[in-house]
C-alpha cells in the first residue's frame, strides 16, 4: 500500500471554472486519485480557491466590489462545479482561511531564519495617475523573451516565462493606460539564485517527467535563476509577518503554492489526527507526490515550489509534475477574460457528469493542445460511449437476462474464450501501467477498444444460435462476456464513476478493488432487466459556430 499525495492547481477565484480547467488538471488528477484508491493505496488529494493577489483585485475593481466578494462568490461556484463533476478531493479549501495564513507566515519566517529571504530596495513601476504601484496584472507590456504584446507583469501568457514588471517593454497601466514611471520601494526577496545547482540536480533526478515539463524547466534553469520579490505593494493578501511591513502583502504565487501544505494540515485537523499530514510530507516518509496543472503553471511547480521546499528543509519535494497543454475552443485558448469559455456549471445543466468526463478524458491535451468542438463532442459520445461501450454492455446483459435470468456457469473454455480472457487481462495490465504514469487519453481509448473487441467476440460466438443448439456452451460464452463487462466496470471506475457503478451493480458486484477485476463473475446472480447505459446526444448545427458560446437556453442542445 502506497501513500500518494496529489496536489492540483488552485483555481483563481475570479471567475467560473470552464472546460479548459477541467481538461487541464482536475479530471486527470481525479482519475489518477480514484485509480490509486481502487488499488488500495492511501491518497490525499487537495486543492482550493486561490483567492488573493491581483487576479482577484482586478476583477473586483472592474465590478466595483470588495475583493472578498469576488473571492467568496467564485469559491462557492467552483467548489460546487467540481463536486457536481465528481472530482473527489479529500479537501478543497481556500487561501483566505486562518489556517492557511498561519502556515504561510510560519513558512515565510522559516525561510527568513534560514537566510533565504532578504530585504532590498528595488525599483518598481508606479502609475502617477492612479497614484499606486502596479504589480503583476496591473501592468501589461511586450514580453522581453518572445515579443508577445500582451504580457502581464508577472508572466507572459505566450511563452510562459515568469517576468518582473521592470522587464516589460512599453509597459502601460491596466487601470488608466498611462505609461508608468520607475520608483523605489522595498521588498522581501527570495534567494532563488542560491538554489540553482540543487534545482538542476533535482530535475536531473526526475527523468520520467513529461518532455514538455522537462524542456521548459531546463530552459529556464539554463538562462540562470534570479532572486524574486515575494512581497507586493497591495492591500489584498496575506500580511508579511515582520514589523514595519504592514502596508505590503505576500506575493500571491509565493503564498498559494504553500496551500498544498496548509491544506494537508487542515485535512489532518479535520480528521482529528493533527499529525497525519506528516506521513505525507516528512522527507523521511515514503509518500509519492504528484502535482496536476496546466502548462502555464509549470515554472511555479518545477522551480519556485521545489526551491521553497528546499529552503525550508525537511519536506517532500514534488516527484512528478504532470502538466497538460491547453484544450482550445474555436482555435483559441479558453479564457474567461477574452470571452472564450464554456463554464462547467452550464454544461452540467445539459449533460451528465460521465458524458462530460468521457469527452474530456478522450480529448485530454496531454502532449499537445487539443480542440474542443461540439461536433466532436457529439461524435465521441455517440460512436464511442453509446455505440461501442453502452451497446456492448446492454447487449450482453439483456441477452443473458432474457435467456438465463441469472449469470450462467462457465463450462470448458474454447480457444476463442481463452483468447478473449487474455485480451481482457492484457488490457487491464496496460491500463494499470498507463494510469501509473497518469496517461489518460490513450487509456480510455484502450478501454473503449476492449468494448469493441467484446462486441466482436459476441458476434463471432453468436450466443443466439448457441442457445438453440447447446445451452451449456451458450452459458459459457455469456459468462466470458460478463467477465469482460466486469473488467470494463472496474477499469471505468476512475473515469466514469457512476457508469461503472451501474455496470457492476447490474452483475451483483460492489466496491470492487482493482485486483478483483479478473475474478470469475458470480454464477447464479439473479439479473434484472437493464436500461441502456447511455443515450445519443444531438447538437443542432447552428448552435456551434466556432467562436460563439453554445446557447444553452433555448433547447437547441438535445439529449435524446
Ligand atoms: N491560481 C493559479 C492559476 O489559476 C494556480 C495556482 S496553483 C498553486 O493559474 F500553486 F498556487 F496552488
Ligand atoms: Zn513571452
Amino acid at each position: 500500500m502506497k501513500k500518494i499525495f496529489i496536489g492540483v492547481a488552485w483555481p483563481y477565484a475570479n471567475g467560473p471554472i470552464h472546460l479548459g480547467h477541467i481538461a487541464g488538471c482536475y479530471l486527470g488528477a481525479d482519475i489518477f486519485a480514484r485509480f490509486h484508491r481502487l488499488k488500495g493505496d492511501r491518497v490525499l488529494m487537495v486543492s482550493g480557491s486561490d483567492q488573493h493577489g491581483t487576479p482577484i483585485t482586478v476583477t473586483a475593481d472592474r465590478e466595483g466590489v470588495k475583493p472578498s466578494v469576488i473571492a467568496e462568490r467564485y469559491h462557492e461556484i467552483n467548489s460546487r462545479a467540481l463536486v457536481d463533476l465528481g472530482i473527489e478531493f479529500d479537501l478543497f479549501t481556500k487561501t483566505s482561511t486562518e489556517g492557511h495564513k498561519r502556515e504561510v507566515q510560519d513558512f515565510f519566517l522559516k525561510l527568513l531564519e534560514n537566510g533565504y529571504i532578504y530585504e532590498k530596495e528595488t525599483v518598481q513601476l508606479y502609475c502617477p495617475h492612479c497614484k499606486k504601484f502596479l504589480p503583476d496584472r496591473y501592468i501589461q507590456g511586450i514580453c522581453p523573451h518572445c515579443g508577445y504584446e500582451e504580457a502581464r507583469g508577472d508572466q507572459c501568457d505566450n511563452c510562459g516565462k515568469i517576468l518582473d514588471p521592470m522587464e516589460l517593454k512599453n509597459p502601460v497601466c491596466q487601470l488608466c493606460g498611462t505609461t508608468p514611471e520607475p520608483r523605489t520601494t522595498k521588498h522581501m526577496f527570495f534567494r532563488l539564485s542560491a538554489l540553482e545547482e540543487q534545482l538542476i540536480k533535482y530535475v536531473e533526478e526526475r527523468p520520467y517527467w513529461r518532455s514538455s515539463v522537462k524542456n521548459f524547466t531546463y530552459n529556464w534553469l539554463k538562462s540562470g535563476l534570479r532572486d524574486r520579490a515575494v512581497t507586493r505593494d497591495i492591500k489584498w493578501g496575506i500580511e508579511v509577518p515582520v514589523e514595519g511591513w504592514e502596508d505590503k502583502r505576500l506575493y500571491v504565487w509565493f503564498e498559494a503554492v504553500m496551500g498544498y501544505l496548509s491544506a494537508s494540515v487542515a485535512y489532518s485537523e479535520m480528521k482529528g489526527d493533527p499529525k497525519l499530514w506528516k506521513e505525507y510530507w516528512d522527507e523521511g516518509m515514503d509518500a509519492e507526490h504528484y502535482y496536476f496543472l496546466g502548462k502555464d503553471n509549470i515554472p511555479f511547480h518545477t522551480i519556485l515550489w521545489p526551491a521553497m521546499l528546499m529552503a525550508h528543509g525537511g519536506l517532500k519535494l514534488p516527484d512528478n509534475v504532470v502538466a497538460n497543454q491547453y484544450l482550445r475552443y474555436g482555435g483559441e485558448q479558453f479564457s474567461k477574460s477574452r470571452g472564450v469559455s464554456i463554464e462547467a456549471g452550464e454544461v452540467l445543466k445539459k449533460f451528465s457528469p460521465d458524458q462530460i468526463r468521457y469527452y474530456l478524458a478522450a480529448s485530454m491535451p496531454e502532449n499537445r493542445d487539443t480542440d474542443f468542438t461540439w461536433e466532436d463532442f457529439e461524435r465521441k459520445i455517440n460512436t464511442e460511449l453509446v455505440n461501442a461501450l453502452g451497446n456492448y454492455v446492454h447487449r450482453v446483459l439483456t441477452f443473458t437476462y432474457n435467456n438465463f435470468g441469472e449469470i450462467p456457469a462457465r463450462g470448458n473454455l474454447s480457444e476463442e474464450d481463452e483468447e478473449a480472457l487474455q485480451v481482457l487481462k492484457k488490457t487491464l495490465d496496460r491500463v494499470e501501467n498507463n494510469l501509473e504514469k497518469a496517461s489518460i487519453k490513450d487509456t480510455i481509448a484502450d478501454i473503449i477498444e476492449l468494448a469493441r473487441f467484446g462486441n466482436n467476440y459476441m458476434s463471432r460466438t453468436a450466443p443466439w444460435s448457441l442457445i438453440k443448439e447447446d445451452r451449456g456452451r451458450c452459458g459459457t460464452v455469456l459468462n466470458v462476456n460478463i467477465a469482460i463487462v466486469k473488467g470494463l466496470g472496474v477499469m471505468l471506475a476512475p473515469f466514469l464513476p457512476s457508469t461503472s457503478k451501474k455496470i457492476l451493480t447490474g452483475i451483483g458486484e460492489r466496491d470492487l478493488r482493482w485486483d478483483e477485476a479478473m475474478v470469475v463473475p458470480g454464477t447464479g446472480f439473479k439479473l434484472k432487466k437493464t436500461e441502456p447505459l447511455f443515450h445519443k446526444v444531438r447538437i443542432e448545427k447552428e448552435s456551434f459556430p466556432e467562436f460563439e458560446r453554445l446557447n444553452l437556453r433555448s433547447g437547441d442542445v438535445i439529449s435524446v
